[in-house]
């Protein structure tokens, strides 16, 4: 068998349990217009998106507009104007706004129809007047006019068109009881639609700066502490918005909407491409204190007396209590790992422990990603361990073995020859 050939029965196995995990969830997908700007780039997304519709997710997509909007704006020589940083849609931009917008809707439509033609039934895409909108008003004396906001969601109408097999599609325009057409800010709606149809997921495409410096995973308590000192005032509007929603719906994810595919492999591979924002655990990690060693020690001394980890005393644990993280939940040391930085900007990962009752549900590779960030953060360019037991769990977690004469020379000259344990390393990028 070729390599090739292994490599795609491998990537199959590792996705077939995430296939199982979110057929029949609902899942409200966040696209940026940048995403569908170009023609490439919608139709890999059309086929993407077809590609989840038949893995069984029910999905409602919430497209934006916003650079085909100004676009068109220009051409017809009109300008934005903005107050308190919310655009004002005037009553001669509306025709604009909705010929740009039906224009994206129809380029999208037609790449859906292209990309899945070959398929036995076809998918359709349906869109309907199930958002409510009501005006933003008045406000300091600036009348908003066109700009509106999200006052109902038919949501049995879109569970409707879900639970009948069709993709629902949300644009930026919806209507008033009055007949008066809105423009609302996408983001806000593709949130509170998901919260209002108790969506599964929340997946969002957004920009890498409004996702800089974020982990692969952040739970709320993790949250909370980011938005107290946000990288971006962008950043701050994005998860202060998430914040709100996650109160709905359990996992919202961030993707870089540079890559349309980032979806995929969002949900399909067990490290993701963006970051998962989760309340559906309750657990944080964070840097171990003093008051943690107990709960360390119970974790670990069981692996202790079978081989599995090597030998720490109390004393030891104490004085290294630094260079450990914990996963904590129900104020119960779960978890553990820590990391030696060595020279050459190597990092040695030790002591990596989940409690027996919590295994198999990635807290490891959770503890894993959090080591590998403090490792980055340091500039370490290398991670390293040693494992007598475990080698094959961190080789699927992108370790490599290699001969001990390529760890830190300080490091090799503690190697415990008895214990005979394989050396293994990752490159830090
Ligand atoms: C290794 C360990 C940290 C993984 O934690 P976890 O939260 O269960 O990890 P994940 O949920 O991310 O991964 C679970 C998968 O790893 C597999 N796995 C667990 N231990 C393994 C091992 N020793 N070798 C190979 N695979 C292993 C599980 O079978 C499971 O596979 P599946 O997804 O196909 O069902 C945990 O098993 C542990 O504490 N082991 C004992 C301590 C240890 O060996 N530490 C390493 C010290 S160097």
């Amino acid at each position: 068998m070729q390599q090739s050939e292994l490599d795609f029965i491998n990537s199959l196995r590792q996705s077939s349990r995430y296939i199982e995990e979110h057929r029949g969830k609902t899942c409200v997908i966040y696209l940026p217009g940048e995403l569908l700007l170009k023609e490439a780039s919608r139709k890999q997304l059309a086929q993407d998106v077809g590609l989840l519709h038949n893995l069984g997710l029910k999905l409602v997509l919430v497209m934006g507009a916003t650079p085909q909007i100004d676009a068109a704006l220009k051409l017809y020589g009109e300008e934005w104007q903005t107050h308190q940083q919310f655009r004002i849609t005037t009553t001669e931009m509306l025709p604009v706004f909705q010929q740009a917008i039906g224009t994206v809707k129809t380029q999208l439509e037609a790449s859906f129809s292209q990309a899945n033609c070959m398929q036995p039934t076809p998918i359709t895409i349906t869109s309907g007047n199930w958002v409510i909108a009501q005006p933003k008003g008045v406000i300091e004396g600036i009348d908003y006019q066109h700009t509106g906001k999200l006052r109902k969601i038919n949501h049995q109408a879109i569970a409707a068109n879900l639970d009948a097999g069709q993709i629902a599609l949300l644009t930026p325009l919806a209507y008033s009881l009055t007949g008066e057409v809105f423009n609302l800010n996408t983001l806000e709606q593709a949130c509170e639609v998901a919260s209002a149809i108790k969506a599964d997921k929340l997946m969002v495409f957004t920009t890498p700066a409004e996702m800089q410096q974020l982990p692969k995973q952040l739970s709320i308590p993790e949250l909370d502490g980011v938005l107290l000192t946000p990288s971006t005032a962008d950043q701050q509007r994005l998860l202060t918005q998430i914040r709100k929603t996650s109160q709905n719906v359990k996992r919202v994810h961030l993707m870089d909407k540079q890559d349309p595919s980032a979806i995929l492999i969002e949900l399909f591979t067990r490290d993701g491409s963006g970051t998962l924002i989760f309340s559906d655990r309750y657990h944080q990690v964070r840097d171990a204190q003093i008051e943690d060693v107990g709960g360390i020690l119970d974790l670990i001394s069981p692996l202790e007396q079978q081989g599995v980890l090597v030998k720490r005393s109390r004393e030891l644990l104490e004085l290294e209590i630094g260079n450990f993280i914990v996963l904590e939940r129900d104020q119960h040391i779960i978890g553990c790992a820590a990391l030696y930085q060595h020279e050459n900007d190597f990092g040695e990962l030790a002591c990596l422990a989940v409690h027996p009752q919590y295994q198999g549900q990635e807290l490891g590779s959770e503890l894993l990603a959090a080591v590998e960030n403090k490792a980055k953060a340091l500039s370490l360019k290398t991670l390293f361990l040693l494992t007598t037991h475990t080698q094959h769990w961190f080789i699927e977690h992108g370790f490599q073995a290699d001969e001990k004469e390529k760890l830190p020379e300080k490091r090799q000259s503690l190697y415990n020859f008895q214990r005979n344990s394989k050396v293994l390393f990752k490159p830090l990028y």
